[in-house]
């Protein structure tokens, strides 16, 4: 029996990719650890976009070196963006690394591993760099990686990822996806259709689809081009499917069917991502974002206009080349005037092999990039908690994800290692709150839009591995809930939990803001009606009212996931 031990970094699309390679390797036979020393194959699923996630890679591999050579039949293997960017560079830097698999070559694994075991030999698989042939030929070299997955492999039961699209065209010159990730490639909404809907049939209510410009999807099939919006008709009706996602989304893209189409199907998410990643014209024209703010105006006045309440998050980059004062005072001001739910942030990383790095000089001095960050953040967590203040007193429906951050890191039963992931996560819930009432009072960690160093693509990102809280079940096949049907718990609360022990758990309203509440780990999966008695600029905090059981629900964590990914 062969062990594997995976570490993550990097966006959502890193984290399905990890999922499906761990799905692959286990129909093989092996097992999964979270404890290195334990296992015989060790894969690191990385992220390029900034010069940070890459350092981390490279002291991840690097605690590895010793334990190479007393185990000279360990196979580590360096996947995913890094491998492609850099791919035989790798083993300059890291002599003990056997495997290099690229984005577009992961269904290779399996096959390369078992190579290198046998033959002890490095194995490298990548794909064409965008200059070494023509848009298809590049394009052909990018296989798309999406067979379809064993329900007990998938982190969580009720939540999938499904890719729809891969690659980007878009080339921002500050950016290395084009690169790492290839040519925009869309799949057939056939395939897509039919993923989603073997989904449903394992349990799966909630399905978030990925590209890295997801709303530029199109697809020609049957004589005609399907547009995201014809996509999302198409999924929408799929038995047991209650919720439907997509990120990352770029504002060129946001086209009017597609906002209308969100307002005529009741499942999608209220919420988009997407990025306007500064504030000033002459920044995004270097930034060659193809809009302006005054385009990007245009946009968030017909996304309110057709969807109103629609929350909209962004993305910005602090310190890009020739960033002034003033300019990135336009980015402040863009904040304030949009009124994003939240924003991640992040200091500019000059990358090899963009536009920017050939072009333009890294001018902003690291002091500055990481004033100017803490500035932008300090406004956008001061528009978030006023924003969420509106909740307080309202009831919103969630989907229970599962226990809180503050659940996981105070349960007991975590392994080490499993704890220095955890340390590095950037959580979908940041507050460690006190016990109600007043639990705004509590000391709050950074929460994920106000930890620069924390939040972003870079972030370590922890497959569920099976440590889980007592009281929550580990297979998929022995479903919690036994009811059936909508279960009224009137004015809920710890005490009058009948089964498993109360702890704090966390979910996501149908505009993704995330609401902490107490209750018992086998509501995980389940819709919960939740009254809002308090805020921070990240959570809602509040007391269930009313949860609705459905019998294919699950107890699992659901996975913890980074970055909605680029655009
Ligand atoms: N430096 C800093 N941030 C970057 N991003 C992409 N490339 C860089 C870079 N070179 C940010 C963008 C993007 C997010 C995924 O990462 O804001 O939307
Ligand atoms: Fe493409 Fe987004 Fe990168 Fe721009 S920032 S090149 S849209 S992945």
């Amino acid at each position: 029996m062969h062990r594997l031990y995976i570490e993550t970094v990097g966006c959502q699309m890193n984290v399905l990719d990890s999922e499906l390679v761990v799905a692959a390797l286990r129909q093989r036979g092996y097992e999964l650890t979270e404890d290195p020393k334990q296992a015989d194959t060790l894969l690191f699923n990385t992220c390029s976009v900034r010069e940070n996630a890459e350092h981390k890679t490279y002291s991840s591999v690097g605690r590895f070196k010793y334990g190479k050579r007393k185990k000279p039949d360990l196979v580590i293997g360096v996947i995913g963006c890094m491998a492609q960017k850099d791919q035989e560079r790798i083993f300059e830097k890291a002599p003990h690394v056997d495997l290099i698999v690229g984005t577009g070559q992961l269904a290779e694994i399996p096959d390369l591993v078992e190579k290198v075991r046998a033959t002890r030999k490095k194995q490298v698989a990548v794909s064409l760099a965008r200059k070494e042939g023509s848009w298809a030929e590049v394009a052909g070299s990018f296989e798309s990686y999406d067979p379809l997955r064993d329900p007990t492999m998938r982190p969580s039961p009720w939540q999938a990822f499904v890719r729809i699209m891969f690659g980007c065209d878009k080339f921002c010159t500050y950016c290395v996806v084009p690169s790492t990730r290839g040519p925009e490639q869309s799949r057939s909404p056939r395939e897509i259709a039919r993923e989603v809907e073997l989904l449903a049939a394992q349990g799966v209510r909630e399905i978030t689809l990925l590209g890295q410009t997801v709303n530029s999807y199109k697809y020609s099939e049957d004589g005609q081009q399907h547009r995201l919006s014809d996509l999302i008709a198409r999924i929408h009706d799929t038995p047991g499917i209650d919720r439907i996602k997509f990120v990352t989304s770029f504002p060129k893209d946001m086209t009017t069917d597609l906002l209308e189409a969100i307002r005529d199907l009741p499942k999608c998410s209220r919420y988009l991502h997407v990025p306007l990643q500064h504030g000033c014209d002459e920044q995004l024209k270097r930034m060659k974002r193809g809009y302006t703010l005054a385009d990007y105006r245009e946009m968030m006045q017909r996304i309110h206009n057709i969807l109103p309440g629609c929350a909209v998050s962004s993305d910005f980059i602090v310190g890009f080349c020739g960033e002034t004062e003033e300019g990135f005072q336009k980015s402040i001001a863009a904040i304030r005037e949009f009124r994003f739910k939240n924003s991640f942030i992040f200091k500019y990383s000059p990358r090899p092999g963009t536009k920017a790095y050939e072009l333009f000089v890294d001018d902003v001095p690291e002091e500055v990039k990481r004033r100017r960050n803490n500035e932008l953040l300090a406004v956008q967590n001061e528009i978030s908690e006023e924003d969420n203040a509106e909740f307080i007193g309202r009831r919103v429906e969630v989907l229970v994800e599962g226990p809180s951050k503050r659940s996981r890191i105070s349960s007991s039963d975590r392994s080490e290692p499993e704890r220095d992931f955890a340390s590095t996560l950037r959580d979908t819930d940041p507050s460690p709150v006190a016990s109600l009432p007043g639990w705004h009072q509590g000391a709050e960690l950074p929460s994920p839009d106000v930890a620069p160093e924390q939040a972003g693509p870079e972030t370590l990102v922890s497959l569920d591995l099976g440590t889980r809280p007592s009281g929550m079940a580990r297979s998929p096949s022995s479903p919690l809930l036994s009811t059936t049907g909508e279960t009224s718990l009137s004015a809920m609360n710890s005490q009058t939990v009948h089964d498993g022990t109360p702890i704090q758990l966390m979910g996501r309203t149908l505009c993704d803001r995330i609401v902490v509440f107490q209750g018992t780990p086998r509501l995980a999966g389940t819709l919960a009606e939740i009254e809002v008695d308090d805020v921070t600029p990240t959570t809602l905090l509040g007391r269930m009212v009313t949860h609705r059981v459905e019998p294919r629900s699950h107890g699992l964590l659901p996975i913890l996931t980074e970055h909605p990914g680029s655009a």
